[in-house]
């Protein structure tokens, strides 16, 4: 018989009175009569109520938690509460065990800390079910948005030599003998052209120096892979290994930047309310729960899904980084010193100052344009008297931040510099090897125009939307400094 998923079986109606077949993962067996099965279509789970007389002790102290089973019978109108329909087990099958004594999830509330080492584990809580089944509505999201926008998805290489962000925070991907790599006679460093690639290459941290090439022919491009840096951050916000998502459009200004990025997280959020309630309900509790552990003045005003809906309802705040310096001299938390970095004109903003400006000032997700040109890539369009985000305070460039509560930056973006003679002086300003980007530069030669862009790190949206705190528990391997078991 072929299987019926427990979503479908808990919310097809026209399944209520035939016989059907589900198979899952025990989640507890109550009083030697009751399982909950689960098999992830759903966090809910399928009572499958068991007859003592059909099914002897020996098979019975088989359902033990984790173990698989398939369970067949009627599913009729539930005894209990709490569910619409049970199952009334007419054949059951062991088809894997599971040693209650050795299987290290009990039925219990364990840590995130010990979950993690758990990892390949750890989907069969109700947790992380829920966090990787709106990472795949997040996910899937993503494509929708894009095409139903005419954006082609565009695959960027994942080795590459070129240093897109300019940060030098990247893998070397290299096939010489670690030991003893060949060397250069003449100074003794590596002979990386008897590497496989005959040069240095490395990991990727961005795929938007391709997707710009692709997009000044194909018009509307999106990227959407893993993405590699070697920063030695370990904070919650922080992977070696992220998924990116980079759209970049040709004939699009900042303006037009700003407004597809909103439109991306609204559609993002619309559609984890539609099809993710469940899961949504689910964390949201969690999340009330953790919440009510806090001291008051750090608890947020809002649970999870009044915080989706409230971001989906109002506009983004838009604010040049100019008006985001001024409200933080003139904050609380600067005024009291309590802010840990500093705050003058030409600063990066530090996560505090994001999360400042969007939790406590605004109670908002914020965009900032017009960072300062020192700070930002060197791809970035440079300001001019007139352009929004010019500042009299120094050189500013058409970049884009977008800024979310309990998050900080979730985007970054900006237009680009289209013009070669501009272009050209930035990266020689900035150190960035010219004659290695011989083919970026070609575009600014040959038809080029106004275009932008930007990059959306899609963990850091996964842990907005399920109210998650650590971005290792939102994929499902982390990848972070000394990490990297499983
Ligand atoms: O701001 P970033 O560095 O921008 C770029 O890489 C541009 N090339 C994007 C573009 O314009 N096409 O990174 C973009 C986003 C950040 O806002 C953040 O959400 C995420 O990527 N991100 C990380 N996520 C997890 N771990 C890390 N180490 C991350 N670094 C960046
Ligand atoms: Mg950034």
């Amino acid at each position: 018989m072929e299987l019926t998923s427990i979503k479908s079986a808990l919310d097809n109606e026209t399944l209520t009175g035939t016989t059907v077949a589900v198979a899952g993962w025990v989640r507890t067996f109550r009083n030697d009569r009751f399982i909950a099965l689960n098999d992830g279509s759903t966090i809910r789970n399928l009572q499958c109520v068991i007859d003592q007389e059909k099914v002897d002790a020996t098979t019975r102290a088989r359902f033990t938690t984790s173990a698989a089973v398939k369970c067949t019978g009627e599913l009729v109108a539930s005894q209990g509460s709490g569910q619409r329909v049970e199952l009334k087990v007419t054949s059951v099958e062991v088809l894997g065990d599971s040693d209650a004594e050795k299987y290290p999830i009990q039925p219990k509330k364990h840590s995130l800390e010990f979950l993690r080492e758990q990892a390949h584990l750890r989907f069969r809580t109700n947790t992380y079910s829920a966090v990787f089944r709106m990472r795949h509505q997040v996910s899937f999201g993503i494509h929708e948005y894009f095409d139903l926008n005419g954006y082609n998805y565009f695959h960027a290489p994942i080795i590459t030599a070129s240093d897109a962000e300019g940060a030098g925070e990247m893998f070397r991907v290299t096939t010489l003998d670690a030991n003893s790599p060949p060397r250069l006679e003449a100074n003794d460093s590596v002979d990386f052209a008897l590497d496989f690639f005959g040069r240095e290459s490395r990991l990727t941290v961005s795929g938007q120096l391709q997707a710009e090439l692709a997009a000044l022919a194909l018009g509307k491009v999106y990227t959407f892979g893993p993405t590699f840096r070697a920063e030695n951050s370990n904070t919650t916000r922080h992977l070696a290994e992220f998924w990116m998502i980079e759209p970049e459009a040709a004939f699009m200004d900042l303006k037009g930047d700003m407004d597809l990025a909103e439109g991306l997280c609204k559609h993002l959020i619309a559609r984890v309310l539609k099809n993710s309630m469940d899961d949504l309900q689910f964390l949201d509790a969690r999340l009330a729960e953790e919440e009510a552990q806090k001291p008051k003045e750090q608890r947020s005003e809002m649970g999870l899904i009044d915080r989706l809906k409230f971001v989906l309802d109002n506009p983004f705040e838009r604010i040049t980084y100019d008006d985001a310096i001024n409200i933080l001299l003139r904050s609380k938390p600067y005024q009291k010193k309590q802010f840990q970095f500093p705050v003058e004109w030409g600063i990066d903003l530090q996560s505090e100052h994001e999360r400042y400006l969007v939790e406590k000032h605004f109670k908002k997700p914020v965009i900032v344009t017009g960072y300062p040109a020192k700070i930002k890539a060197f791809y970035m369009r440079t300001n001019a008297p007139g352009d929004f985000g010019y500042s009299e305070k120094g050189k500013t460039v058409a970049a884009m931040d977008v800024l979310f509560p309990g998050i900080g930056e979730i985007i970054g973006g900006s237009q680009r510099e289209e013009r070669l003679d501009v272009l050209e002086a930035r990266m020689k300003d900035m150190n960035v090897p010219a004659e290695e980007l011989w083919w970026y530069l070609d575009t600014r030669k040959f038809g080029t125009v106004p275009h932008a862009g930007f990059g959306l790190g899609l963990e850091r949206f996964v842990l907005f939307v399920t109210g998650m705190g650590n971005i290792r528990d939102v994929i499902p391997f982390p990848r972070t400094p000394k990490s990297a078991e499983f």
